[in-house]
Order: C-alpha cells, then structure tokens, then sequence
C-alpha cells in the first residue's frame, strides 16, 4: 500500500472512532469539565507533573506541607480512586458521595493528603445531581493514570534527584 492511501485510511479510521463517541457522552464531559472548573479547579489543579507530584512528596516526607497546591491533584485523585473503585459505577458513587459528605474514614487518599490539606469542605452540598454525576464521570474518563505506575515512576525520579543533588 502506498504511503498516501495508508494515510488517508488511518484519518478514515479515526474519524469513524470519534464521530462513534455518543453525543449524549461528550456532552456529560464537557457539562463535567465544566463543573470542575466551576466547582473543583480552586483547590484541585488538573494535572500533575511527575516533578510536581515529586516535589509534594519531598515536603510530604520531611514533614511539610507542599507549596503552592490546596490539595491533591485531578489525575492523582483519579488514578488514586479508581485502584479501589475500578468499575465507574462505583467510581463515580463513591465521588458523589464523597463531595457530599466527605470524611477522613470513608476517604481513599494517601494519610497525609488530610493532614497537611484537611478534608475537603461538603461542596456537593450546594450542587445539582446531575452536576455531580457529570464531574465525577468526567473525572473517571478524563484520566487514564494508573496509580501504581505513577508512584514507581515518582520514586524512580527521587532516586535519580538523590544521584545528581545539584538538580533543584
Ligand atoms: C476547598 C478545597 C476543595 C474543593 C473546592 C474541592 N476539593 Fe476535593 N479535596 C480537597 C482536599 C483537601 C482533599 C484531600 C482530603 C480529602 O480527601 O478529604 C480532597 C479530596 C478529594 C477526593 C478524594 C477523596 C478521598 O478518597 O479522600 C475527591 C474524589 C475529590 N476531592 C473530588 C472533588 C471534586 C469533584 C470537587 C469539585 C466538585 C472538589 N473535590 C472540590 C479539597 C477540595
């Protein structure tokens, strides 16, 4: 097959995948994103470098609380919720629940997150069903992080920082 038509092919394949995406779907993800910016996007920035996740876990390990954050961030608080609710049912229950009435013994995250953040305020509270279904749909869907992956990367970033003391 020559390069041109392998091309067009591949553009036709995608094009069918997106355009296979249910309209009723990509709406729940943008009413989602929404939501977040609205709702969530004050204290929970959307992504997280490995360095930033690094140097939150430095702080966290001398016993200081991170700079510059309010609390975890979107794609850990997705890939850290989706390694004990893996199927989105219970995914996104368990967020909308969350958000409705937070507290330490019900939450997943890593000790540290509610002492150096404190438990999050009951935002869901003041927020629609259907806003809340959104969000949490879109923070299941929005991330493909995997959490076990994402911590044996961070610690093998620490040990090369350890080798080389001169990086920031
Ligand atoms: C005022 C700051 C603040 C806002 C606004 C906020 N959060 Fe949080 N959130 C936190 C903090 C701090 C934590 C970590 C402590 C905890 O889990 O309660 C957290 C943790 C979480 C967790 C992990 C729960 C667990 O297992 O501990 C989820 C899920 C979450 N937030 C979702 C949301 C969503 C969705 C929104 C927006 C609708 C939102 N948050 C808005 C501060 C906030």
């Amino acid at each position: 097959m020559n390069i041109l038509k392998s091309l067009t092919l591949g553009v036709a394949v995608l094009a069918t995948v997106s355009s296979a995406v249910p309209e009723a779907d990509r709406e729940i993800m943008e009413r989602g994103y929404r939501v977040y910016k609205e709702n969530c996007s004050l204290c929970h920035m959307e992504r997280a470098t490995l360095w930033d996740f690094l140097k939150a876990r430095l702080s966290v390990l001398s016993g200081k609380r991170p700079e510059n954050i309010d609390a975890p961030p979107m794609n850990l608080v997705s890939a850290r919720v989706k390694e004990f609710y893996p199927n989105e049912i219970e995914f996104v229950e368990f967020v909308k629940d969350y958000i409705t009435n937070p507290s330490k013994s019900k939450g997943v995250c890593k000790p540290a997150a509610y002492t150096f953040f404190g438990t999050m305020p009951p935002i869901g509270q003041g927020m629609s069903e259907e806003d809340k279904d959104a969000v949490a749909r879109w923070l299941y869907h929005n991330y493909s992080d995997v959490w076990s992956e994402l911590f044996k990367r961070v610690k093998e970033l620490q040990r090369k920082r350890e080798a080389i003391p001169e990086l920031p």
